[in-house]
């Protein structure tokens, strides 16, 4: 394999982007980049609640099917996110069943249809999205989500135990942002990770890395030091996980409204994260979460969007297509 892909297979890492069915039915372009850069594609909807289930006990697998098949005729390695994630969840769900039997089932039956169709084709699932949220002031650091109410830590360890059960061959992650700066509040996240791993492989549930989002802020970036993210990924590598970067982009929110300025920023901050991580040799993968700048979610975000109101420019593409100094600082990063 050649592209950006081909090259950091050279130093044993898994490089690919997330892509939607939609850029590939709307964008030759998206479906070029992917096809010559990419050794691993992560579908953006198509395996969330709201891509695959129109009901309570309908599936509907178009979208994921879709996805797989093209990354399978390109011989790319797919992830699957996320089966348990409470930030999106179709319309149908509301707060979910109202006790712990209930939500149980649910959760039960969603993730072996699901990682159990899908057997043998995944390289790893995201088998729990953002379980850790101290600000919902915890005293274990966990998020108050439905599936916590319903069933306590229980929700999290059976998610593990069915996703391997239905799927021996899959690598199991635990997925989370926030992770990566050296501020209090994410520290209280990796501190909250931490103990929540820990308690997982003592209690024998099959997890086998950690996903770091890495949604990245270039205006904040005074806030990185590489020192602490390096310390948190080798306290995880002493657990025997290994590290996933599976959502990396780099808003320029707050940065001048000067493309030349937002550009090369992002593209400092890219290099210095990546520079990072990867000098982990417990850190295996790398995901960007997104590859132009014409489909970016983060104009729809309020917490990625410009104030000024220009569309952001996080990816290391440009709207048309073109390679940008981010793009450049990856390569020379891998
Ligand atoms: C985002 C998608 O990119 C958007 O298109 C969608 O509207 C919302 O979700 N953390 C995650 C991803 O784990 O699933 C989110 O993806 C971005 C934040």
């Amino acid at each position: 394999r050649g592209g950006m892909g081909g090259l950091a297979a050279q130093r044993g890492i898994l490089f690919g982007a997330t892509l939607t069915q939609g850029q590939v039915v709307e964008s030759a372009e998206m479906v070029r980049i992917a096809t010559e850069e990419m050794a691993m594609l992560v579908p953006g909807f198509e395996f969330k609640w709201p891509g695959l289930r129109p009901g309570p006990w309908e599936f509907d697998f178009t979208g994921a099917d879709a996805m797989l098949t093209f990354a399978e005729a390109r011989q790319q390695a797919v992830r699957g996110h996320a089966l348990v994630w409470h930030g999106a969840l179709p319309g149908w769900f509301g707060d979910g069943p109202a006790d712990a039997m209930g939500m149980r089932t649910l959760l039960r039956h969603h993730i072996t249809t699901v990682a159990g169709r899908y057997a043998g084709r995944i390289h790893s699932w995201d088998v729990v999205n953002e379980p850790v949220e101290p600000w919902d002031n915890r005293p274990d650091g966990l998020r108050d989500s439905p599936f916590l109410r319903r069933m306590g830590l229980d929700y999290i360890d059976l998610a593990f135990r069915w996703a391997a059960e239905a799927d021996p061959t899959a690598r199991l992650a635990l997925n989370e942002y926030g992770v990566e700066m050296a501020t209090p509040e994410q520290d209280a996240r990796r501190t909250a990770l931490l103990k929540l791993l820990e308690g997982m492989l003592r209690r024998g549930v099959p997890v086998h890395a950690l996903g770091i989002q890495a949604h990245l802020s270039a205006a904040a970036w005074r806030d990185f030091d590489p020192a602490v993210l390096r310390g948190f990924i080798r306290r995880v590598a002493a657990l025997g996980l290994e590290c996933y970067v599976t959502e990396l982009d780099v808003t320029d929110r707050g940065l001048p409204p000067e493309v030349a300025v937002r550009d090369a920023a992002v593209a400092h901050t890219y290099r210095t994260f990546l520079d990072a991580a990867l000098a982990e040799p417990s850190v295996t993968l790398v995901a960007l979460w997104g590859i132009s700048d014409r489909f970016t979610w983060m104009n729809d975000s309020r917490f990625a969007r410009r104030e000024d109101g220009l569309p952001t420019r996080p990816h290391p593409f440009d709207p048309a297509f073109q390679p940008k100094p981010a793009w450049g600082a990856i390569g020379d990063a891998l």
